[in-house]
């Protein structure tokens, strides 16, 4: 049997892209499947909480017993996010937010090399840091997990963003060629203040149970 251990908690968290539109026919937005997020959400579900899973669009079904908010943008992931985070004792960030949004949404499309409404020159700006965001808000036993996606110095970028986003511990993975993105393996390593762990390769279902574990252990 499913230990009930998170019976009475709620655990609130960020899955699948964010898309950033341009126009009525293009966006901007990520790789991400939200295969991690989902598992995450089902796997908290079956252990006996309370689970918002607030999800970008991704074609997977609803897990059963999850509240699923469904936005498109960062900004939308945001708004979603502060309604469940004040009550959340565990939050786990493993959405691909888009970095960057387009400052206008054009009402109508687009047209190739047109001065005034030149595809080539989108002005950009930032979205806002949902994870850094509302770990910056968190009271003594609200717990964050961060997720970190890196191409390169897995380690050391995720050191970083421990720090900078002041996450309680991040869950790092290497991407690229085949790596991760849509997969249903994945070998991540936990970084936290203390340690670095490296976990053996296992299915994004037996690790959503083995990142609820760990988050577990900062309660
Ligand atoms: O900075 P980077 O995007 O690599 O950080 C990854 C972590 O931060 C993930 O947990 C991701 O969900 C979160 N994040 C966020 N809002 C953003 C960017 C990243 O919550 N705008």
């Amino acid at each position: 049997g499913v230990k009930r251990d998170l019976s009475g908690k709620h655990v609130l968290i960020t899955a699948g892209p964010t898309v950033e539109p341009i126009d009525p026919v293009r966006y901007i937005s990520n790789h991400s499947s939200g295969k991690t997020g989902y598992a995450i959400a089902k796997a908290a579900a079956l252990r006996g909480a309370k689970v918002t899973l607030v999800s970008g669009p991704v074609s997977l079904p609803k897990p059963e017993g999850v509240d699923v908010v469904r936005v498109k943008t960062a900004v939308q992931m945001l708004e979603a996010c502060e309604a469940a985070f004040e009550t959340a004792d565990i939050s786990l960030f493993a959405a691909a937010v888009a970095d960057m949004r387009p400052e206008h949404v054009a009402d109508c499309k687009l047209k190739k090399g047109q001065a005034d409404a030149d595809l080539g020159t989108i002005k950009l700006v930032e979205n806002p840091d949902i994870l850094k965001t509302l770990a910056s808000r968190k009271g003594p036993h609200q717990v964050v997990v961060g997720f970190a996606a890196e191409t390169n110095d897995v380690i050391a970028n995720a050191q970083k963003k421990l720090e900078k986003k002041k996450a309680d511990v991040i869950v790092a993975n290497r991407v690229g060629e085949g790596l991760a993105f849509g997969t249903d393996d994945n070998t991540v390593f936990f970084v936290d203040h203390e340690e670095v762990e490296e976990l053996p390769t296992m299915s994004k279902s037996r690790l959503a149970d083995v990142i609820l574990d760990r988050a577990l252990e900062y309660v």
